[in-house]
């Protein structure tokens, strides 16, 4: 009887042990801190040697982590009239003309160079050394989220549905048309073609990783795209995902045909499969909440971005 009631508590331990590891996944966040006054972190890329995380930032920088020791130094910078003095530690947008505003990122793995996306000055490229980025196309509405599909080199954008002074979907003037459009340039030709018009919203796309297609998200729609680069459907786009809430960019997983989404309301972490199944749910109300703009895995961690923290947020098991 003693010995039985031994091996239930035991049992229930273990139990609850297991519980707590698979509910925990993910549970716990650090903060990698941006440099005095320097906020809105909207993206997070690691470069082919796996270094960084590279942060896109208001103040107009694109910023690189160097580890705790050393934390943010500078990498590179958008607008050619951009000065320290004048635009360090800014988040004036009226100043966004001279300093520039970087929001998402992109490496191409093949030449280490890295694809910008400025909500000032359009589509640029920086190479491995940083400095003035090379602007490659320019004159959007708000182009809001880049993926560089290495293996072509072809470049996938969005150019969102809104103008970037009225950026903050959460507030009240906010008001969603359905304007945005799925971009490509290719670097052959230098030519941009639009893939698909009419999305509401538009935030960062992503090509799957066997290239097959891109998924884009719709945050005013609330849900997800799939446009088709091969197969029978090529050249098509149909609806990939509802009801998620609303998405605002989609990262490539580390598994193969594995997505992690940015969802901003409510504010998580998705990671879904390529038959839209979600794997994965990471809560990020602790961190960075509705502001999230990016959730970037690697190496065992996931990397998330915001449009307002002074930090990236790390969540590891
Ligand atoms: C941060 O902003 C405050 C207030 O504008 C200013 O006094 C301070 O010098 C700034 N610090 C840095 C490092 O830019
Ligand atoms: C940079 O400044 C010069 C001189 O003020 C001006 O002519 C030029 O248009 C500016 N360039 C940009 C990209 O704002
Ligand atoms: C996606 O995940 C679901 C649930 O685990 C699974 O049934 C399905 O086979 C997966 N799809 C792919 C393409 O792996």
């Amino acid at each position: 009887m003693k010995t039985s009631n031994l091996l239930v508590i035991n049992l229930s331990v273990s139990v609850f042990l297991l519980g707590s590891v698979f509910s925990n996944a993910y549970g716990t966040f650090n903060k990698l801190v941006l440099p005095p006054n320097v906020t809105g972190p909207e993206s997070a890329a690691f470069d082919r040697a796996g270094e960084g995380p590279y942060v896109t930032v208001a103040d107009g920088r694109i910023l690189k982590w160097k580890g705790p020791a050393i934390g943010f130094v500078d990498f590179a910078y958008t607008s050619p009239n951009r000065t320290k003095k004048l635009c360090d530690g800014t988040n004036d947008l009226e100043l966004g003309p001279i300093c520039g505003r970087p929001v998402a990122l992109s490496f191409n793995y093949k030449s280490s160079d890295l694809y910008i996306v400025d909500a000032f000055f359009g589509l640029l490229v920086v190479g491995f050394n940083g400095g003035l980025a090379t602007q490659l196309s320019g004159g959007y509405k708000y182009l809001s989220g880049i993926d560089v599909e290495s293996y072509t080199g072809n470049v996938y954008m969005t150019d969102a549905s809104l103008t970037y002074n009225i950026r903050s979907l959460a507030q009240p003037d906010f008001t969603p048309d359905s304007t945005g459009r799925l971009l490509k340039y290719d670097p052959r030709t230098q030519r941009v073609t639009v893939l698909i018009n009419g999305l509401a919203g538009g935030g960062g796309p992503a090509v799957s990783s066997d290239r097959k297609y891109v998924l884009v998200p719709e945050y005013v729609n609330k849900r997800i795209q799939r446009y088709w680069l091969q197969g029978p459907k090529h050249g098509t786009n149909e609806i990939f995902m509802t009801n998620i809430g609303s998405p605002i960019n989609v990262k490539r997983a580390v598994n193969d045909g594995e997505f992690w989404v940015a969802v901003a309301n409510p504010a998580q972490g998705l990671r879904v499969n390529e038959s839209a199944m979600v794997l994965q749910t990471v809560p990020l109300t602790e961190s960075v909440d509705t502001t999230v703009t990016v959730v970037q895995e690697t190496n065992g961690a996931v990397y998330v971005g915001s449009s307002h923290t002074d930090f990236i947020a790390v969540y590891t098991n």
